[in-house]
C-alpha cells in the first residue's frame, strides 16, 4: 500500500518475508561492503574505540572526508588510554577540518569517565553507549551492533530513505512525524544474529545503490521486497526534504598581529558558532551592533583595523557573510578588548593551530596577501 498523508502512517506494516530480505541484504553486504579503515582495523584487532571513534567521525561527516582524519587520529593517539591523556587542544588540532567539533570533546570527556574504571568496562548494550556524553541513539545502536552484537537498529538519513522506498511512503523522510513508525519498523527488521552487518549493510545500500535520485534498482539485492520499485514510483518514494530555512549571518573575523606573530584566542562557551575553539576575535550581528562573542569589538577599534577580504561560509543552518580585519597588536592593548584566554603563535604554525574551516579561510585571505600587508 501506498502512504502519502501522515494519517496513514499508523496503517505501515512489513509486506515482504522479513528473512527473505535479511538474507539478501547480508549477503550483499558480505560480497560488496567496501574496505574502510575502521572495519579492517576491527577485523584484526576488536577494539571497540576503533568502532566508536569513526561513528563519531561519521556524524553529519562524509566517509571520504573521514578517511585521513581517523588515521591521523590514530597514529597520535592509538588507545582508549591515550585519547583520555591527551589534552583538550591536541584532540581539536587533530580533527581539524571535520567540523562540528563539540562532537570531539565528548569523545574526549567520555574516554576519561571511561578509563576512571578500572579495569576498563566498555558499555555493551546501545542503552548503556546512551548513557556515555555525545553518544545519541543513532551512534549507541550503530556501535552496540558493531562492536557487542546488541541488535539495536540504526536509523540514518540512508536508511529511512530506504524504508521508505521498501513501503512507498511519499512522505519527506525528515518529517518528524515518521522516525518513530520508521524505527519500530527498522527494529522488527533487524538480524538478531548479525546486527551489525545489517546496519552497515542498510546504511551502505542506502549510499550506494538506493540513492536520493537515479536510484541502481538492477542491482539492488533486495528490489524484489520493493513496494516502490514494483509501483514505479522511487521518484516519489520519499518526496523531497523538508527545508529548513538558512539564517543570514554578519561577522567580522578579526586578525590580530605582532610582527611575525599572530594573536589567537579562544572563543568562551557562551560563542555562538565554535565554542571553546582557539581562532581570531569574532563579533555576529544580525544588525549593525556587533555584539562579541566575549569581546568589545568597538566601531572604534574597527576603523583603525583594515579590511583584506570577505567570504561566505555555512555552519549548520546560518549563512555566514564574513569580514575579515587585520589590526596590530598595539591597537588591542589600548582598547577594550578582553579576550579571556589568548595566546601568540608564531605564524608559520598557525595553519595547525587552527581547527576550525572558518578561521582557516580568515587566516588563507590573510596569507594570500602577506606580502603587500604593512603590519
Ligand atoms: N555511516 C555511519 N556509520 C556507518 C557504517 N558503520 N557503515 C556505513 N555507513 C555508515
Amino acid at each position: 500500500m501506498t502512504i502519502r498523508s501522515i494519517e496513514k502512517l499508523d496503517q505501515v506494516k512489513i509486506h515482504f518475508k522479513k528473512a527473505v530480505f535479511q538474507h539478501r541484504l547480508l549477503h550483499w553486504y558480505q560480497s560488496n561492503k567496501r574496505s574502510l579503515p575502521w572495519r579492517e582495523d576491527w577485523l584484526k584487532q576488536k577494539n571497540p574505540y576503533h568502532i566508536w571513534l569513526s561513528e563519531i567521525m561519521l556524524q553529519q561527516t562524509v566517509i571520504k572526508a573521514v578517511i585521513p582524519v581517523y588515521h591521523r587520529f590514530l597514529e597520535t593517539l592509538p588507545s582508549l588510554k591515550d585519547l583520555a591523556d591527551a589534552n583538550e587542544q591536541q584532540v581539536r588540532e587533530l580533527v581539524r577540518g571535520l567540523g562540528y567539533y563539540r562532537r570531539f570533546s565528548f569523545l574526549h570527556k567520555a574516554a576519561k569517565q571511561l578509563t576512571e574504571v578500572k579495569p576498563l568496562e566498555w558499555p555493551k548494550t546501545a542503552k548503556e553507549w546512551q548513557k556515555l556524553p555525545g553518544v545519541g541513539p543513532y551512534t549507541a545502536a550503530a556501535v552496540a551492533s558493531i562492536a557487542f552484537n546488541d541488535p539495536a537498529a540504526v536509523l540514518d538519513g540512508n536508511v529511512e530513505r530506504v524504508l521508505c522506498r521498501l513501503l512507498d511512503i511519499h512522505l519527506p523522510p525528515n518529517l518528524p512525524q515518521l522516525k518513530k513508525p520508521l524505527q519500530l519498523i527498522v527494529d522488527e527488521l533487524i538480524d538478531e544474529r548479525h546486527p551489525g552487518d545489517f546496519n552497515q549493510g542498510i546504511m551502505e545500500l542506502g549510499q550506494r545503490v538506493c540513492t536520493p535520485t537515479q536510484p541502481q534498482c538492477s542491482s539492488c539485492p533486495v528490489s524484489n521486497c520493493c513496494a516502490a520499485f514494483a509501483n514505479n514510483t522511487q521518484a516519489n518514494a520519499p518526496q523531497p526534504k523538508i527545508k529548513t530555512k538558512k539564517i543570514d549571518v554578519t561577522m567580522n573575523l578579526l586578525i590580530v598581529k605582532d610582527s611575525d606573530h599572530t594573536l589567537l584566542f579562544q572563543r568562551p562557551i557562551s560563542a555562538k558558532f565554535l565554542k571553546e575553539s582557539w581562532g581570531f576575535v569574532t563579533a555576529t550581528s544580525n544588525t549593525q551592533q556587533f555584539s562579541g562573542d566575549g569581546f568589545t569589538l568597538t566601531d572604534s577599534l574597527l576603523s583603525k583595523a583594515e579590511k583584506i577580504g570577505a567570504f561566505k561560509h555555512n555552519i549548520t543552518n546560518h549563512k555566514i557573510s564574513a569580514s575579515v580585519w587585520l589590526l596590530g597588536r598595539k591597537h588591542i592593548m589600548e582598547s577594550k578588548l578582553a579576550p579571556h584566554k589568548a595566546k601568540k603563535v608564531r605564524d608559520q604554525y598557525v595553519e595547525k593551530s587552527l581547527i576550525a574551516n572558518l578561521d582557516r579561510k580568515a587566516w588563507h585571505i590573510y596569507s594570500r596577501n602577506a606580502h603587500r600587508l604593512g603590519i
